[in-house]
């Protein structure tokens, strides 16, 4: 009896500890080593994207894996941030934007008709290059500032659990578990940064974008993100668009390179592989000089 009480009373606190907890155990199966949660994977087939009459970025088709890092580089103007806003229809959120072809999450087009932005805007979470948090809401009112829009009430102890959880898998808790109170205008930048990734992943999305995350940062807090990404893996599928070589050398197992042929022309993903083969041993010449400096 007093067995299957304890046993009750300890499924409530995995309930309530959530997926994040629940899933600490190392996973049974080899291949999936590494990895905490499986993530859902992208497929762009033959993405158009459009500002009014101007066609931005080319026929896209590509593979995102899940679970995995994918960076995205090339020169300013080539539409890396274009496409990435097409992967969570940020991008229709500009006046006369339009997308033409398909992006599947899992095999599910997030263009149907019947999609709700919203809801592939929760499973598809960004992060921007320069932190936007609301600054003078306190940083527990920022962590938890995208459960305000799930349709389900969550009880004020479920918030302050989601919200510790996310601070301390963002890296910030310890630095900010005092003032959680504290309007977030006054955090530094790069702690600003990873409250950005606290909310973001507060809301548990299976993919996350993120627009040069790490370009109003120091190295060390750079360092720091980059650390972070590479955990975040273990619970979700990343797409990162960096200036940094280095960054992108680092910290993402695929490496995307996009490019324009003149100015005024669409940009186009030229080459995609392993991060590794992108940078020792790219197909493409164009691939080659731009990852060696020799490019413009
Ligand atoms: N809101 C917009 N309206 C019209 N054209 C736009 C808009 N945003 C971007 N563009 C155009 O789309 C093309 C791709 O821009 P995008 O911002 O995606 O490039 P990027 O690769 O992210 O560049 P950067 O590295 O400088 O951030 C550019 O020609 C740009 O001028
Ligand atoms: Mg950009």
């Amino acid at each position: 009896m007093t067995l299957t009480k304890e046993k009750k009373e300890k499924e409530m606190v995995d309930a309530q500890a959530g997926p994040a907890e629940a899933t600490m155990e190392p996973p049974a199966d080899p291949a999936r080593a590494g990895v905490d949660a499986q993530a859902k994977r992208i497929d762009a087939e033959n993405l158009n994207i459009y500002y009014g009459e101007f066609l931005a970025v080319k026929d896209v088709t590509v593979e995102i894996q899940p679970n995995k890092v994918t960076a995205l580089i090339g020169s300013s103007g080539c539409g890396k941030s274009t496409f990435l806003r097409s992967l969570n229809r940020m991008h229709e959120l500009i006046d006369g934007a339009r997308v033409e072809g398909s992006v599947l999450l899992d095999g599910v087009d997030i263009y149907a008709p019947s999609m709700d932005p919203v809801l592939v805007r929760q499973q598809v979470g960004m992060v921007f290059q320069q932190p936007n948090p609301f600054p003078t809401m306190s940083i527990y009112e920022n962590t938890a500032a995208g459960l305000r829009l799930n349709r389900r009430r969550l009880k004020k102890t479920e918030v302050d659990g989601i919200v510790e959880r996310s601070l301390r898998g963002a890296h910030l808790w310890e630095e900010v578990k005092d003032r959680l109170d504290k309007p977030a205008g006054g955090l530094s930048g790069g702690q600003q940064q990873r409250l950005c990734i606290a909310r973001a992943t507060a809301i548990e999305p299976e993919v996350l974008l993120m627009d040069e995350p790490c370009s109003a940062l120091d190295p060390i807090a750079t360092l720091a993100i980059e650390d972070l990404i590479n955990e975040l893996k273990r619970r979700f599928t990343i797409v990162i668009v960096t200036h940094n070589m280095q960054q992108a050398a680092r910290a993402s197992d695929f490496t995307g390179f996009f490019n324009i042929e003149k100015s005024g022309d669409p940009g186009q993903l030229l080459e995609i592989d392993e991060t590794e083969k992108i940078f020792s041993n790219p197909t493409l010449k164009e691939t080659e000089d731009y990852v060696s400096g020799r490019f413009g």
